[in-house]
């Protein structure tokens, strides 16, 4: 079994973005996350000086665009992904909506080389989804999003179920889970539910020590 995965997106939160994301992630590699994979999904400006100051951390872009080099003006182009540092990207995430067919073609030209988590509000999108093969399916209730209430307490059913429906489709397919989660407890009911990670943002974008909040989750996975 692989190791219980920890993704912390980085949105635009203020905390999280620019100049300030250079003293977060600092902070955060600070943190010991021996057994657990850590990964960050960061803002696309800031991914190669984050890459380049932490060569050892695992950055994601949080959304990418299936377009190539060329006349784009302003879409994500994988490619300089890549080629900036990017080890995976979210996709479909609750704040940026994309349809199946965006994803589908996102996979296509990525064709592995990096790994792809798409995002699902609920049981039937992580269906959809699972039949396209991302490497990762985020369930996360939009309504959940940004509050004090993790989705394992919340909704335990969208979590078991998703893992479930995604799983019968494709097994290879990990299966994480999203909102609300914050602390190192929510981590643990999350893969105790069958989920193997989180994503989450603003437990660590918000909090006034990030990465004691990050050590407490990475400490939850590993007790699972
Ligand atoms: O991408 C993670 C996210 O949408 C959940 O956000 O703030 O509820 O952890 P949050």
């Amino acid at each position: 079994m692989s190791e219980p995965l920890v993704v912390v997106n980085c949105k635009t939160y203020a905390s999280a973005s620019g100049l300030a994301s250079t003293a977060l992630v600092d902070a955060l590699a600070k943190v010991n996350s021996d057994g657990v994979r850590l990964v960050l999904a960061v803002s696309a400006f800031d991914l190669h000086a984050l890459a380049t100051a932490h060569p050892r951390l695992e950055f994601w872009a949080q959304h990418l665009d299936p377009v190539g080099q060329g006349s784009y003006t302003g879409w994500l182009e994988p490619e300089t992904a890549m080629e900036r540092g990017a080890s995976g990207t979210l996709i479909n995430h609750a704040e940026h909506k994309v349809d199946l067919d965006h994803v589908e073609r996102l996979l296509g030209q990525l064709d592995g080389r990096i790994q792809t988590c798409a995002c699902a509000a609920d049981e039937a999108e992580a269906k959809a989804l699972a039949g396209l093969a991302p490497a990762m399916i985020a369930v996360e209730p939009p309504e959940l999003i940004g509050g004090d209430v993790s989705v394992t307490s919340a909704d335990p059913g969208i979590v078991q179920d998703t893992v479930r429906l995604v799983k019968d489709i494709n097994a290879d397919i990990m299966v994480l889970c999203g909102a609300g989660v914050k602390t190192g407890e929510d981590v643990n009911a999350a893969l105790r539910l069958g989920a193997e990670g989180v994503l989450l943002a603003s437990g660590v974008t918000k909090a006034s020590d990030p990465a004691a909040v990050l050590q407490d989750l990475v400490d939850g996975a590993r007790g699972a």
